[in-house]
């Protein structure tokens, strides 16, 4: 598919619970259609990172809005994540981080801050295809294409935990409804389905199968523009 035919950028927001596909299947699909990739969960991640580092209670609004504004954020192409001139890849990624990121993620301040620096990433970039839980619903709601991307939760769980060497099933199925429940119920842009996103259980279904569904349903967006 060649999206650079679209004479307006071209971005996919893709949304939907920890566990659902998102990331595996947002990176393949910006290869597929080569757009840039942005794992805007990692954004949070960082931000929460830096507030551990610094010291400051996550849970603490006014402070973790000052650590999001000064943050000085490198995410490279292959996944190495540095925050404030720290190599964090590993670390935001690991429990203490996990931990803290949903509290860290429902302070209004840190939002705005992180939503538009998603909004300059893609302006600069032209385009791409970022993951999220409220891209579709906030960032880019006139995105070219919005997915909502579901599966069950044995299934989510199951796949945490096999990409998380020691963490049994039971502590990630607890962790995932934990943050299920925070990241749904928080007041500021809750996770939600955006209205008229395309809505696919990925439950039953193989990461190609996903990726069709998707590449091929751009491609009619791309045609009735
Ligand atoms: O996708 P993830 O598990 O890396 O996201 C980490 C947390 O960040 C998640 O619990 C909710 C929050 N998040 C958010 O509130 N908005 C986003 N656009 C992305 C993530």
């Amino acid at each position: 598919m060649n999206t650079s035919e679209s004479n307006e950028m071209v971005v996919v927001a893709i949304d939907g619970p920890a566990g659902s596909g998102k990331s595996t299947v947002a990176k393949l699909l910006a290869e597929r259609i080569d757009l840039p990739y942005l794992d805007t969960g990692a954004m949070y991640r960082s931000v929460t990172f830096a507030c551990i580092a610094a010291g400051i209670d996550p849970e603490d609004r006014a402070a973790a809005a000052e650590v999001a504004k000064n943050m000085e954020l490198r995410m490279e192409t292959d996944g190495t994540v540095t925050v404030n001139g720290v190599d964090a890849t590993t670390q935001i990624r690991g429990p203490e981080v996990t931990r803290a990121v949903s509290s860290v993620a429902s302070h209004p301040e840190v939002r705005t801050e992180l939503v538009s620096r998603q909004r300059e990433w893609a302006r600069r970039k032209g385009g791409g295809v970022l993951e999220g839980r409220d891209i579709g619903t906030v960032v880019f709601p006139d995105a070219t294409l919005v997915v909502y991307l579901t599966a069950s939760a044995e299934v989510r769980a199951a796949r945490r935990a096999g990409e998380v060497a020691d963490l049994d099933y039971d502590t990630v199925a607890a962790d995932i409804a934990r943050r299920d429940a925070l990241d749904q119920n928080r007041e500021t842009d809750p996770l939600r389905r955006a209205d008229g996103a395309l809505e696919v259980d990925t439950t039953y279904l193989t990461i190609d199968e996903v990726l069709d569904v998707l590449e091929n349903r751009l491609e009619v967006s791309l045609n009735n523009e």
